[in-house]
C-alpha cells in the first residue's frame, strides 16, 4: 500500500520559533513547571490540545468573509443549524461558544444536588460543570479501557452492567440523563462502539432515561467503527454519525474539536421542555439563540467545518497520523495507552516512571522533561489533573497517571510528528535521571490550569 499523505496543501504558514535548552530551563522555572503558565511563542511543537488548535481550511476561511453578523436570525445560524442537523437530526440546535458552555446550561437545569450524571468517562470541564450544579460526576468505563497495556478495538466502551446496577441502586428520580463520552478523552482517546451505544440506549429505554452524547469527537469515533466494527465497513461516515446520535436525545458539543473550528459549540436537544429553558438560559449567559456566543462568521466556520470532517480521506489521515506517532514510539519501548487513540497517544507514566508514585506527579514529571528536551508542549492527566484529597490531606490518585500528547487537527506534517517521537524516545531513555514534583500552590477546581510545582 502507498503511503497515506496529508489530503491537503498548505497555504498559509506560522512560523516556530526555535529555543534552546538553556533558554527552556529557565521559562519551565519561571512557569511553575506548570506547561499551561508557559507563552505559546516558547513552545515548539504544541501538543497541549487539540481543541481549538485545528488549521481552518480555505472554503471555512471563504466562509469566514460570508458570515452574517445580524443579531437575530442571521443566515449563517440558519447553515449552522442546517450542518448540526444533517449530524445529529435533533430537532433543537443552540449554538454556545464552546462545549463547557454548552455542559453549564444543560447541568444548570438538569443537575443540582442529590442528582447523578453517569458517562463512560467525564472529561475535566464535563465532570467541573456536573459538580458545579450539586450533582455527582458518575464514570462507567468498561474494565478493559482501565487496562493501558491491553490492545482492544473500543476501550472507550461504557460498562452496561454497571450502568443497570447503578440506575437500580440510585432509582431513576435521580438520574436525569446518562451521557457517553466520544471519544472517550480521559481514558485515552479511545472509541466507543455503535453496539455498546445501543446497548446503552436499551438500558435508558428501559428505565425511561435520557441518553446524550459528549460528541467533541464524534467523526473521529465514527471513523473507528468504520474499521473496526463489522457491518460498518461499507457505510459512509455520514452514516455512522447519523446512527450513533440517533440513539441519543441530545448531545453537547465543542465544534473546537470536530468541527475544525477555533471557537464554537452547540447544545442540540429533541425535548422541547429542555431546549425552552436552554434556549432561555443561553439568552442570559451566551446570547441571542441564534448566534450563542458566536459571532456569524464562527457559525460559518462551524458549518463547513462539519462538513469537512465527515470526509474518510481527512479522517483516515486522521487516525493514521495519531497512529504513526504512536506507533513509532512503541517500538523503542515506550510504554502508552494501547492501541493509539484517535486525537492523541497517551503515555502511560506509571510504566514510564515506576519509581516516581503517584503522589509525586510522575505524568508532570515527563510533561517537564518532553519540553526541556525538545519544546514540546504536552499535558499531565493524572494526579495532578484528577487527584483528591482525603480527609487527612493524603493525595488520592485516579487509576490512570498519563501524559496526553494531542495532535492538533491539519497542523503538523510527518516531520514534526517524527521530531516529537525523537525526543519522546530520548526522554524515555534518560528516565531514570527523572524526578517527582510537589505542589506548591493550588486552585480549589480544576487545578492543573493554574497550580506551581517544585522539583523534589
Ligand atoms: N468534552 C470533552 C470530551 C472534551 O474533550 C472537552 C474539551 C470538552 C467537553 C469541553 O469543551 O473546551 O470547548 O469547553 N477538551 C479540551 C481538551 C479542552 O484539551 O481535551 P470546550
Amino acid at each position: 500500500m502507498k503511503t497515506i499523505i496529508e489530503p491537503f496543501r498548505i497555504k498559509s504558514v506560522e512560523p516556530i520559533r526555535f529555543t534552546t535548552k538553556v533558554e527552556r530551563t529557565k521559562i519551565l522555572k519561571e512557569a511553575g513547571y506548570n506547561p499551561f503558565l508557559i507563552d505559546a511563542e516558547d513552545v515548539i511543537i504544541d501538543l497541549l490540545t487539540d481543541s481549538g488548535t485545528s488549521a481552518m481550511s480555505a472554503s471555512q476561511w471563504a466562509g469566514v468573509m460570508e458570515g452574517d453578523e445580524s443579531y437575530a436570525g442571521s443566515k449563517s445560524f440558519f447553515k449552522f443549524e442546517s450542518a448540526v442537523k444533517k449530524i445529529t437530526n435533533h430537532e433543537f440546535i443552540i449554538p454556545t461558544h464552546q462545549g463547557r458552555a454548552a455542559e453549564k446550561i444543560l447541568f444548570t437545569i438538569v443537575g443540582g444536588k442529590g442528582k447523578y450524571i453517569p458517562n463512560n468517562t467525564h472529561f475535566d470541564t464535563t465532570r467541573a460543570n456536573v459538580e458545579f450544579s450539586g450533582a455527582e460526576a458518575i464514570d462507567l468505563l468498561n474494565e478493559i479501557g482501565k487496562k493501558p497495556e491491553v490492545k482492544a478495538d473500543f476501550k472507550g466502551n461504557m460498562d452496561v452492567e454497571k450502568l443497570e446496577e447503578f440506575i437500580k441502586k440510585t432509582g431513576t428520580e435521580n438520574i436525569p440523563l446518562v451521557m457517553i463520552t466520544v471519544t472517550n478523552n480521559s481514558g485515552g482517546g479511545q472509541p466507543v462502539s455503535m453496539q455498546n451505544i445501543k446497548d446503552v440506549r436499551a438500558v435508558c429505554d428501559k428505565y425511561n432515561l435520557p441518553l446524550f452524547l459528549d460528541a467533541c469527537r464524534f467523526a473521529e469515533n465514527a471513523y473507528f467503527i468504520k474499521m473496526r466494527e463489522k457491518g460498518y465497513e461499507n457505510k459512509s461516515i455520514l452514516e455512522i454519525c447519523q446512527e450513533m446520535f440517533s440513539y441519543s436525545d441530545g448531545a453537547t458539543m465543542s465544534a473546537k474539536k470536530d468541527a475544525l473550528v477555533n471557537i464554537g459549540g452547540f447544545l442540540s436537544i429533541n425535548n422541547q421542555e429542555l431546549a425552552l429553558q436552554s434556549r432561555n438560559l443561553l439568552i442570559v449567559t451566551e446570547g441571542f439563540p441564534t448566534y450563542g456566543g458566536l459571532s456569524g462568521r464562527d457559525l460559518e466556520a462551524v458549518a463547513k467545518g462539519l462538513e469537512e470532517v465527515v470526509d474518510e480521506n481527512y479522517l483516515q489521515y486522521r487516525i493514521k497520523s495519531t497512529e504513526y506517532l504512536g506507533n513509532k514510539i512503541t517500538a523503542e519501548g515506550v510504554p502508552i495507552i494501547e492501541p493509539p487513540g484517535g486525537h492523541a497517544i497517551y503515555i502511560d507514566a506509571k510504566r514510564f516512571l515506576p519509581n516516581v508514585p503517584p503522589q509525586e506527579f510522575p505524568g508532570q514529571s515527563i510533561v517537564c522533561e518532553l519540553y526541556l528536551e525538545g519544546g514540546i508542549r504536552t499535558v499531565e492527566i493524572g494526579s495532578v489533573m484528577f487527584g483528591k484529597y482525603d480527609e487527612e490531606g493524603n493525595v488520592v490518585s485516579p487509576s490512570m497517571e498519563l501524559v496526553r500528547l494531542a495532535i492538533p487537527r491539519r497542523v503538523y506534517t510527518q516531520s514534526h510528528i517524527d521530531y516529537v517521537a525523537e525526543v519522546v524516545i530520548e526522554v524515555y531513555k534518560n528516565r531514570d535521571r527523572l524526578k517527582g514534583y510537589k505542589i506548591i500552590e493550588e486552585a480549589p477546581m480544576l487545578r492543573h490550569f493554574t497550580a506551581r510545582f517544585e522539583q523534589l
